[in-house]
């Protein structure tokens, strides 16, 4: 039932009370708390509350400001953030450059008319084919991973004229009607079948199985327009495949004439310790998306990035085709050039590579004294996992994690891999205190 306008103003006006605050007071922390508590189950979902891995027995936390590679809660308490957005926070929450250019754009425009020539569009795909390998040259600018994988998908059907895609068992690309179709998660894909048509999931890390797919397809008549995965499986639970898989797939790609689309949405940026996860092995797709780190985890933005020949040879343009309203918006872009600048200037990806081996050597070392329940540790950069022996201890070191203030993520519908995906600012004392609190969980289970 729609409120009286009195009661709409007077509740609006308290939250914007609360946004515009400096400083809460006591009373104030409480009442964000309580009031959340009522919220979610009444207005958002209970489901939330339910779900979360780290503090499910603890929901009275409220998260309400960050910097670095922290954040503090309504009352104060600082949590180290190993969870980084599952990717959004390479660069760490609230980027003093990222977040200056934001204000200075916010300052003379936010978004735009949707009919004239915005100009940091046009700067921000420059910048994209400058950072991206080969010659991967247009961007198609969205606000989230799934919209990018989208217009992936759809590009090669219209650059190829052909249908079929394989993906990966456990591969994950999000959840739109395409790009779950892509997913290779029962989980998330069953409620809402049937899906998009001419999809083949194939197991992760085995060129042969692709080859394989694609051989049986064009034998029954059918056609192949694209092979999509990730460099790494994130949400999968990090799987790292051998490093002859991607250049497999490319050769597999170019002689069955479809096109290689690689979702760099996790990955991109400099998260595996080099600008693209596809950079270690130096493959060049068709198709590369960005997401998550890519706005520098101030604004919400994604990108589908392409080679000229697959672009802007329809006369449907895929551009016009796929427009959407806030994609690419200056305050995005803004965001993205700032992190790109960023991401190159301070020579992001090589400082997570030294780091990662660092936090991975240290992890392995862990392992040694904790194998039977700690199974294996394994990563690239800062996207680590850790896979216990079951789900139960996986919750068990999160939640002890989460009471030491350091949130890591389980993937989203199991607990048993462990991700760390710390903001590449993490000092050297964060992670001696990420290690210990890691060795000290797996000890207080061991009693
Ligand atoms: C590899 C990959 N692709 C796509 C997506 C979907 O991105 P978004 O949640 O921004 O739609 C994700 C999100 O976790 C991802 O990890």
């Amino acid at each position: 039932m729609r409120a009286d306008y009195e009661a709409i103003q007077e509740e609006s006006a308290r939250v914007l009370s609360y946004i515009a605050a400096d400083h809460l007071d006591a009373e104030t922390q409480q009442r964000i708390i309580d009031d959340s508590l009522e919220n979610f189950p009444k207005y958002v979902t209970a489901a939330i509350l339910k779900s979360r891995k780290s503090y499910a027995d603890t929901v009275q936390v409220a998260e309400w400001e960050d910097e670095g590679a922290i954040f503090r809660d309504t009352k104060g308490h600082e949590y180290i953030d190993c969870l980084g957005g599952y990717g959004v926070y390479l660069l760490g929450h609230r980027h003093p450059r990222v977040v200056e250019v934001v204000k200075h754009q916010l300052d003379h425009q936010a978004l735009h008319s949707q009919e004239l020539i915005d100009p940091l569009r046009g700067y921000l795909s420059k910048l994209v084919a400058m950072i991206t390998p080969g010659d991967l040259q247009h961007t198609y600018l969205v606000n989230a991973g799934t919209e990018a994988n989208e217009m992936a998908l759809k590009l090669a059907r219209l650059a190829t004229g052909k249908t079929w895609f394989i993906s990966t068992e456990k591969g994950f690309h999000g959840k739109t009607m395409g790009s779950l179709s892509a997913t290779g998660k029962g989980v998330y894909r069953k409620p809402y079948l049937p899906l998009v048509p001419g999809f083949q999931h194939v197991p992760f890390g085995r060129a042969d199985a692709v080859e394989e797919a694609i051989r049986q397809l064009t034998l029954a008549g059918e056609t192949v327009a694209g092979v999509i995965v990730e460099p790494i499986q994130g949400e999968g639970g990090v799987n790292i495949p051998p490093d002859d898989y991607l250049p497999s797939l490319r050769a597999i790609c170019d002689q069955y004439a479809c096109l290689l689309i690689v979702d760099e949405v996790q990955t991109g940026m400099g998260r595996t310790g080099k600008l693209f996860g596809v950079d270690h092995v130096g493959v060049v797709p068709d198709i590369m998306t960005l997401g998550k780190a890519f706005g520098g985890g101030v604004a919400p933005v994604a990108a589908m990035v392409t080679q000229h020949r697959f672009w802007d040879k329809m006369e449907e343009n895929p551009f016009i085709l796929g427009s959407s309203t806030f994609g690419g918006n200056p305050l995005a872009a803004a965001a993205a050039i700032a992190t790109i600048h960023t991401v190159v200037s301070e020579d992001v990806p090589g400082i997570v590579a030294k780091k990662g081996e660092y936090m991975l050597r240290r992890l392995l070392d862990i392992r040694t004294r904790h194998q039977d329940r700690l199974v294996d540790v394994r990563g690239r950069g800062f996207l680590i996992g850790l896979e216990f022996r079951d789900d139960a201890d996986g919750y068990a070191v999160a939640k002890a994690l989460f009471r030491r203030r350091i949130l890591v993520g389980g993937t989203l519908n199991n607990a048993r891999v462990i991700r760390i995906e710390p903001p590449y600012c993490l000092s050297e004392e964060q992670m001696d205190t990420v290690l210990s609190g890691v060795e000290d969980a797996l000890s207080e289970l061991a009693e």
